[in-house]
């Protein structure tokens, strides 16, 4: 396949960017979207170029590290993964792609498709654990029973991989379904339960602080989500967060 593709390029958090346009040539339908990146990067460095930077880890849709908008929708085309997973299969000869980073204020660009995504790291550090002694005395885990309906539920709350695709999807720049996801795969567990009160009305008021938007319901996350998170975790934060501010 041979493709055009418009892709934001900015120096650094101050510069102003812009939609810069590249050709590559001879793309696999079979290679990942990211490889088709590598491929463009090599063509830049190789003709003394400065290469694209963009996000990447584990490259198998774990790390929740890539964080591309392509042709408008995050994470591209294809529903239910991350960009690292996505296929130029997807694509045809001759189209044109165009990739933006996130757009949120609460994720400044640092460069090209690279955004800060510590909001989200200071909205767990604010409750998104559980307290445990790991001295030794720790309790077994059998000593808990755990119905197979909250430990299913917990888990699937638990398949968020922190992305961001949520936020940068929704036109308020929600971090709901993030936090809601979070909030929700303690709220359902025993362990969870001690510290209830506290977690959620922590990682709300950091949720806040931050400056991400307020949820209207749009459902445009859940769409976007690669990991199926539904909206049932806003709901059950926005109860969890109830609870906690009638227990004061
Ligand atoms: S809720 Fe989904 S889209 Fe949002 S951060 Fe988690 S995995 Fe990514
Ligand atoms: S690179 Fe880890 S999820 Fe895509």
């Amino acid at each position: 396949m041979n493709l055009t593709l418009k892709i934001w390029r900015q120096k650094g958090p101050q510069d102003k960017g812009a939609m810069v346009e590249y050709k590559v040539n001879d793309i696999s339908e079979h290679m990942s979207f990211l490889e088709m990146m590598d491929v463009l990067n090599e063509q830049l460095i190789n003709s003394g170029d400065e290469p694209v930077a963009f996000d990447h880890d584990c490259r198998e849709g774990i790390c929740g590290m890539c964080s591309l908008y392509i042709n408008g929708e995050a994470h591209g085309p294809d529903r239910g993964i991350t960009t690292c997973q996505l296929h130029m299969r997807m694509f045809n000869d001759g189209d044109t792609i165009y990739i933006e980073p996130w757009r949120a204020a609460a994720f400044p660009v640092i460069k090209d498709l690279v955004v800060d995504r510590m909001a989200f790291e200071r909205i767990q550090q604010a409750g998104g654990y559980i307290s445990v002694n790991t001295s030794g005395n720790t309790q077994d885990a059998n000593a808990l029973p755990i119905s197979k309906h909250a430990a299913d539920e917990a888990m699937d709350a638990a398949s968020c991989i922190g992305c961001g695709a949520c936020v940068a999807t929704c036109k308020n720049s929600s971090a709901m379904l993030f936090v809601g996801a979070k909030v929700a795969q303690y709220a359902l567990l025993p362990q969870g339960k001690v510290e209830a009160a506290d977690r959620v009305t922590n990682m709300v008021h950091q949720m806040d602080l931050e400056g991400f938007g307020n949820c209207t319901n749009t459902g445009a996350c859940e769409i976007e989500c690669p990991k199926g998170i539904t909206l049932v975790n806003i709901a059950r934060m926005n109860r969890e967060f109830l609870k906690a501010s009638l227990k004061g």
